[in-house]
Order: structure tokens, then sequence, then C-alpha cells
């Protein structure tokens, strides 16, 4: 397999696989885009190892860059970048590239998404976390007072995974995308279990199957109505651990944590065997995810948390559990019953 294709309502992906991949979007570009100009939006950090390599390929695109960091994920960042757009006299038939992590994956999309109501946009995720998520399934954003608050469905016409982007990658990053792999293990491919149990990972394997797991729910549920729930997996304490750690935890080390919660849970509902749980702790130590709460964590305060949360979003928690590796189940709870299932 080498490519994938995501089809929504809001528009359709064509995920491609490929190693040195850069000539393969070039290429799409010049049989399907011939004569648009080619904007390059991309971090500091991703911008000072892959500039030259990008310069090469996209020659004469207009090259974009914003500091590294979620900090960067706002308001003034769009404003600042659609001014460069309009100031080089890029149009509607003109072209978005996006080449980063989340973060600009996600500001890069938002701005293709409204700039002259809409251009074409492609993704080029360089962190695992956006190859095996944030990239994939539309969803678009910018964080203000919370996070991602402004946003926009609007899938990437084609995203390309390069696993060679995950050379420069620091390790603590690729831990963290490695954590929505295990997730994806967890609760829709065990077979990524046996993958990522190996010595040494093959990531080209690990970005197909994950890249297939996540466009099969979104394909199936775009705009979240029930099924795309699945992937919170691990979220519901992860979000909450996230945020109370002030974001010194990162993501996939806040859902790590967060997915140890979710099988104390479905063990204490009797509905997942002890087993399944050790091996997800299993993976989650093999690759030195955390599992436990920092110490000067309180449990109350996380549960607090989730119930300010469930406040904005309705009575009940939408909880999901893998009842065994790979399957997964969405139970109902309250916060009450909640707190009483984590002890
Ligand atoms: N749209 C969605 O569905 C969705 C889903 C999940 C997460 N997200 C968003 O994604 C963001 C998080 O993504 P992230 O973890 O990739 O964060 P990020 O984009 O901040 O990247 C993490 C760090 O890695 C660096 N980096 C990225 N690729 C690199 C490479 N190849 N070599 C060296 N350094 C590299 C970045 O500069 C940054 O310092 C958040 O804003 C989150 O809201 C969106
Ligand atoms: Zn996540």
């Amino acid at each position: 397999m080498d490519k994938i294709n995501l089809n929504t309502p809001a528009g359709n992906s064509s995920i491609i696989f490929q190693e040195d991949g850069l000539q393969a979007v070039k290429k799409w570009i010049d049989d399907k885009y011939p004569s648009s100009r080619i904007v390059i939006i991309t971090d500091t950090n991703v911008g000072a190892i892959y500039q030259t390599q990008l310069a090469n390929t996209f020659s004469g695109a207009l090259a974009l860059s914003v500091q590294a960091g979620e900090n960067t994920k706002r308001l003034a960042s769009v404003k600042q970048l659609a001014t460069e757009l309009i100031n080089d006299e890029i149009t509607r038939s003109d072209i978005i590239i996006g080449v980063g992590g989340g973060m600009v994956t996600d500001l890069a999309g938002f701005i293709a998404s409204i700039y002259m109501r809409g251009i074409t946009f492609i993704a080029i995720p360089t962190s695992l976390l956006a190859m095996v998520d944030a990239a994939i399934g539309g969803k678009t954003g910018v964080n203000l007072e919370a996070k991602n608050i402004l946003g926009t469905f609007y899938p990437a016409e084609l995203i390309l995974l390069d696993p060679l982007f995950l050379n420069s990658l620091p390790d603590r990053e690729f831990k963290n995308g490695l954590a929505e792999v295990i997730k994806y293990a967890a609760t829709l491919d065990s077979s990524l279990v046996e993958d990522l149990m190996k010595d040494e990972v093959e990531l080209l394997t690990i970005l197909q199957k994950s890249a297939q797991a996540k466009t099969k729910i979104v394909n199936d549920d775009f705009k979240e109505s029930g099924l795309r729930k699945v992937l919170n997996f691990g979220h519901t304490f992860g979000h909450a651990i996230e945020s109370i750690s002030e974001y010194q935890l990162l993501h996939g080390e806040a859902v790590a944590i967060g997915m140890i919660y979710a099988n104390k849970v479905a063990q204490n509902l009797n509905k997942q065997a002890p087993e399944v749980g050790d091996k997800i702790k299993e993976l989650l130590d093999k690759y030195h995810l955390p599992t436990e709460i920092p110490s000067g964590f309180r449990v109350e305060d996380l549960v607090e948390f989730i119930k300010k949360d469930k406040k904005r979003s309705g009575d009940k928690i939408t909880f999901v559990i893998a009842p065994e590796m790979g399957k997964y189940e969405m139970v109902e709870l309250s916060a009450e019953e909640l707190i009483k299932l984590i002890q």
C-alpha cells in the first residue's frame, strides 16, 4: 500500500507514503496545478534543517517561517502570514504547503481554508504526532483562550508521510507521537502491537497502519458525532494531566498516563482482562513513556478538571475503553462514577 484516500464532506485527501517524497509532491503539483505558485509555511526548527532541500525541490516558492512552539498557533500568526500572502500577490489558484509538526499543519491548514475563501492545501507533516494524527482528518485551527477554539474542517488535498523526516525529530517528540500509535494499537489495530514490540520498528509500516486507522474512523464520522470519539482513548485523563502539568508534560506523555487510567476504569467495570492492560503498559514502558501521574498531582484535581470539561459538553462523559487489544467500547459515565472507578 502506498496510498490511502480520505473522503469527507469537506473534500478528499490522498495520503501518500514515500521516503524522500518531496519530489513526488512536486510532481503531483506539476501534473495537477502546473501554473500555480507555491507557498511553503514551516517553523524555525524545521526550516533550519530542511530549508535547502525545500528550496531545491520547490524552486521559486514563497518560503514563510514562524517561530516554533505551540504559542505561535494563534491569530497574530494568521494575520502576519496572510499579510505576507497578500504582499506577494498569492491568489486563489495558488497552493499552500504546510511543512512541520501539528502546530504548523494546523496553522497552515487554517490559513489555507480562509485565505480568499480557501486555497489548495498540502500537508507535509514532519513530527510523528502530526504524521499519525494532526495532519490526517481535516481539522485545522488556532488557539484562542483555549486550544483550537477557532478552526475549520479543511482536509489537505495531498498529505505526504515521509519517515525520513523523523531522523531529525528529537527523541522526546518521537515518543510523544508513539503514544498515539499505541492508542491505535490498543483500540483499532492489534497487529500494531507486534510492530511496536520489534527491536527495530519499521516506520513505514507504523505510519501506514496508523494513517489507515485514523482514516477509517474519519471516513465514517467526519464531524465527531460519535465514532470519532474512539480517538479519545486515554485522552479524558490525558487532557486533564496535560493541562494540570501546565503543558510541562507533552500531549503524548499525558495520554500515556491517561491510557493507564482508562485500563483501570475498564478493569473495575469488569470489561478488560488484566493481560490487555498489562500489554498496553508494556508498550508504554518499552518506549519510556510515563505510566504514573507525576508526584504532587492529585487524582482529585484530575477529576475536578474532567468535571469542569464535562459541564461544557453535557451531562455524561463518553469514556473509551479497550476491552480487548485492538477493540474499543464507549461507556457513558458520570464524574462521580468515574471517581469510584479509578480508586
Ligand atoms: N488537527 C488535528 O486533528 C490535530 C490532532 C492532534 C494534534 N493536533 C495539534 O498538533 C499540535 C501538536 O503537534 P506536534 O506534537 O507535532 O507539535 P509541534 O508542531 O510543535 O512540533 C513539536 C516540535 O518538533 C519540532 N519538529 C517537528 N518536526 C521536526 C523534524 N522533522 N525535525 C526536527 N524538529 C521537528 C517542532 O519544531 C517543534 O519544536 C498541537 O497544536 C495540536 O493541537 C491537531
Ligand atoms: Zn492525542
